[in-house]
């Protein structure tokens, strides 16, 4: 039995991750949960189901109804009960959404435990950081995200020692719920017509990031940190299907893909199980009805944060942390209606443009550097137009 602990057990990652470990029963066994805490029926719930001996929450808000509900278990809280998830089994499912995720990352590496990331936002905000914590301890990390899962994938048709036979990583993209629409048309778009992804269900931050394209380019910098590919050498391309969950091209000529019908327990599975593989397929391509994949680039005009990402990217130090955290605060003020869909890359453009300078050296850095981005980002909200 390997055991598993979820960070964020109460999102659409960490219900799949259940869905997942219900499926391979004799394999997989949850011994800690943890999520933010406000979600306390579900979360109950599935403490009841997998009866787990740690369950933390982030806020402290629910905790006299928690204690009266949870099965007998050590209750956790904060984000120091969170983050001690990552040490608490073999692997480390981080399905927390935002930076809130680093400190989770970071105790799961620094622990030496399998890190089975969703969590992107830790990659992009700490990206040294975490680098650094991964070479201290050789802990495995294992990228849960679709596309970097696909990557991972096909970069096993390479041999060991030729990570330098990679000419370029394509990333593909569904083009979100606004795919085909230009700038101008874009103008008065909802918070209902953001949240209308065609292919995938997800927790409302990634699906607002989808639609902007922003979640994108947040894979563009994550896909530079997983596998150390330059950024001049990682595509964007649009895919309606989502079918291609990515693809590596080598310095022949040849091209490795991953299909499969688009299903995130299927990179879970695979993060769980690498380097083996799980024996459940949730769903599988029916080849006689998949009559055509369709491939366009991306529209910068009409989503400008793909751009800001690669620029972010390529400047690094915390300028990504300032991205990821800007970013984050005006997602948060579109779902709260307080900005249009099309000011959030506005509002992240005008966040960048304070950059401090400052390094990404350490994890205090990191921290510090998404406060000051957030209230940078804060204050341009009150006074945006
Ligand atoms: N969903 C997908 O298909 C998908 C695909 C690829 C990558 N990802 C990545 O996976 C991560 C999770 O996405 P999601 O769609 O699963 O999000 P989600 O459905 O919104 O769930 C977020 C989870 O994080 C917890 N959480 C929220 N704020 C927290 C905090 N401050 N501290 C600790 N936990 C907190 C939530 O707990 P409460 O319920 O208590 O609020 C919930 O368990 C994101 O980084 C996303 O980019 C998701």
């Amino acid at each position: 039995m390997t055991t598993v602990a979820i960070a964020g057990s109460t999102g659409s990652i960490g219900t799949q991750t259940l869905e997942v470990v219900a499926a391979e029963p004799d394999r997989y066994q949850v011994v800690a949960l943890g999520a933010g805490g406000g979600n306390v029926d579900l979360l109950v719930a599935q403490a009841h189901a997998v009866g787990p001996a740690v369950v933390a929450v982030a806020e402290a808000t629910h905790l006299d109804e928690l204690k009266v509900r949870l099965p007998p278990c050590e209750l956790r809280v904060g984000e120091e009960g969170l983050a001690s998830l990552g040490a608490e089994a073999e692997v480390c499912v981080n399905g927390v959404v935002g930076f809130a995720g680093l400190a989770v990352t970071l105790a799961a590496l620094g622990a030496g435990r399998r890190l089975a990331l969703a969590n992107k936002e830790s990659l992009i905000a700490g990206g040294p950081v975490v680098a650094r914590a991964r070479a201290a301890t050789g802990a495995e990390l294992v990228p849960v995200d679709s596309e970097h899962c696909a990557v991972h994938q096909c970069l096993r048709a390479m041999a060991p020692d030729g990570p330098d036979r990679v000419a370029r990583i394509v990333l593909t993209a569904s083009g979100g719920p606004f795919r085909g629409r230009s700038r101008a048309e874009l103008a008065g778009v909802s918070v209902d017509d953001a949240l209308a992804h065609p292919t995938w269900s997800m927790g409302p931050k990634i699906t607002v990031d989808s639609s902007t394209l922003m979640n994108k380019g947040l894979e563009v910098i994550e896909a530079h940190e997983l596998f150390g590919v330059d950024y001049d050498r990682i595509e964007v391309v649009v895919h309606p299907q989502s079918v291609v969950h990515s693809m590596v091209e080598f310095t022949d000529g040849a091209t490795v893909a991953q299909l499969s019908l688009p299903d995130m327990r299927l990179p879970i599975g695979y993060a769980l199980a690498w380097p083996d593989r799980i024996g459940t397929p949730f769903g599988r391509i029916d080849w006689s009805r998949l009559s055509r994949l369709d491939f366009q680039p991306p529209d910068h005009d009409a989503f400008p944060s793909l751009g800001l990402a690669y620029e972010a990217g390529r400047v690094g130090g915390t300028v990504p942390a300032w991205l990821n955290a800007a970013n984050e605060v005006a997602v948060a003020a579109f779902l709260d209606r307080a900005i249009s869909w099309i000011s959030i890359p506005d509002v992240v453009a005008a966040a960048l443009d304070r950059h401090d300078g400052s390094p990404a050296d350490s994890a205090d850095e990191v921290i510090a550097a998404d406060r000051r981005a957030r209230e940078e980002t804060r204050r341009l909200i009150e006074r945006w137009p």
